[in-house]
């Protein structure tokens, strides 16, 4: 993603080498911060107050903790420690799980005096690669949006609805739903984004709209309860939302209010498309709604509101009742029955046990 003329990744090694650098998403969409990790804690820290945030980047960040803790210590007891206190940071995305799986599994069997080498490689591996996979769900789910483009007028714009951020910011790079958008816009698809502003944490006001707002894809924030009445007035074209763990069976498990879009897109006759990347599949679970752990977070998202005043100063302010409870389950599922395709890099696919499987077979026996 260009920004002010210069290509960033979310994550990177930086240039001393020893150190990781990320950009700190809870300064969007007021500054563009860049924040230096030294250490598996800082990593660790970055994850849980969500400066890094979306699926995949959390499995990248957290592979390169693990690289930052064996450069403090490469021993066997260390790499264990690493990946268990990385794993305690987020419950709901499972990519967090893959990414720390993959990392012990590898460099337990790589010699202590060559592990931190390995560790940066395999952290390095796992950014490279959630590129390419982005890349190709990009053009897999181009195709989606080039065909509903053939049915409109010339010059009139394919009505994406997304929620949350499933974009470059949640990913290393392109994102997933926002890939096929980013590559419809970048091939001259005219494309329209109507952007959940998803609260209580509003990545889609503070994040997706920035990105798309830098790439130069038109769009528009909308209220998270819009999105059932444009569709009922013919004003939304296609879903696409990201997924945070998919079952073996296709149940989406997503940002909080996802659920709802299904529902309304299904009333409606509007495709519901999930961009999956297959590091997001948890091919142990078959029934998404009692077996994905929902994160519960902090009831002060919900209570309170941070923004720029008029006068430029950034101030957080309540807006709930005093003494009112105050509840903040941060994902929910959306049932495989109301999905109507899996966008991934090997294709789009049913939401369906077969289908999945038949797609990636090698990640079906390993499970
Ligand atoms: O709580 P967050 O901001 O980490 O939640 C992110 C989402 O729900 C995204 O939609 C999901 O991770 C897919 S990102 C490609």
């Amino acid at each position: 993603m260009n920004v002010d003329g210069k290509k960033y990744r979310t994550i990177w090694l930086a240039a001393d080498g020893a150190s990781v650098e990320i950009i700190d998403q809870t300064k969007f969409p007021y500054a563009f911060e860049i924040v230096k990790l030294h250490t598996m804690e800082d990593a660790a820290h970055a994850i849980r107050v969500m400066q890094v945030r979306g699926a995949p980047l959390i499995g990248a960040t957290a592979a390169y903790g693990v690289a930052l803790a064996m450069r403090a210590d490469p021993s066997d007891d260390a790499l264990h420690a690493a990946c268990f206190a990385l794993l305690e940071t987020r419950p709901t995305a499972v990519n967090l799980h893959w990414a720390l799986d993959r990392a012990r599994k590898t460099l337990i069997q790589v010699a202590p005096e060559i592990r931190t080498e390995a560790a940066f490689t395999l952290a390095n591996d796992i950014c490279d690669e959630d590129i390419a996979i982005n890349m190709a769900i990009g053009m897999h789910g181009m195709e989606l949006i080039a065909a509903i483009a053939r049915t409109k007028r010339e010059g009139e714009p394919v009505n994406i609805l997304t929620h949350c951020n499933a974009g470059w910011l949640a990913t290393v790079d392109w994102g997933t739903a926002t890939a096929p958008v980013y590559m419809s816009h970048d091939s001259d698809i005219p494309v329209h984004v109507w952007v959940d502003e998803t609260r209580p944490r509003n990545q889609g006001a503070f994040l997706t709209a920035w990105e798309l707002g830098h790439h130069g894809v038109p769009h528009t924030v909308i209220v998270d309860n819009a999105g059932g009445h444009l569709m009922q007035h013919g004003e939304v074209d296609i879903v696409i939302t990201g997924t945070d763990r998919t079952t073996a069976t296709g149940d989406v498990c997503n940002k909080i209010g996802t659920y709802l879009k299904a529902l309304a897109a299904k009333d409606n006759n509007v495709p519901f498309f999930v961009a999956l990347p297959s590091p997001t599949i948890d091919f142990s679970l078959s029934d998404g709604v009692r077996e994905i752990p929902i994160e519960e977070r902090g009831g002060n998202e919900v209570s309170q509101i941070t923004g720029r005043t008029e006068g430029g100063s950034i101030e957080t302010i309540n807006i709930v009742a005093d003494g009112s409870a105050v509840g903040n389950p941060a994902f929910d599922v959306t049932p495989a029955r109301l999905v109507t395709g899996l966008i991934t890099e090997r294709g789009v696919l049913d939401a369906n046990r077969q289908s999945i499987a038949n797609a990636f077979p090698e990640r079906v026996k390993v499970s």
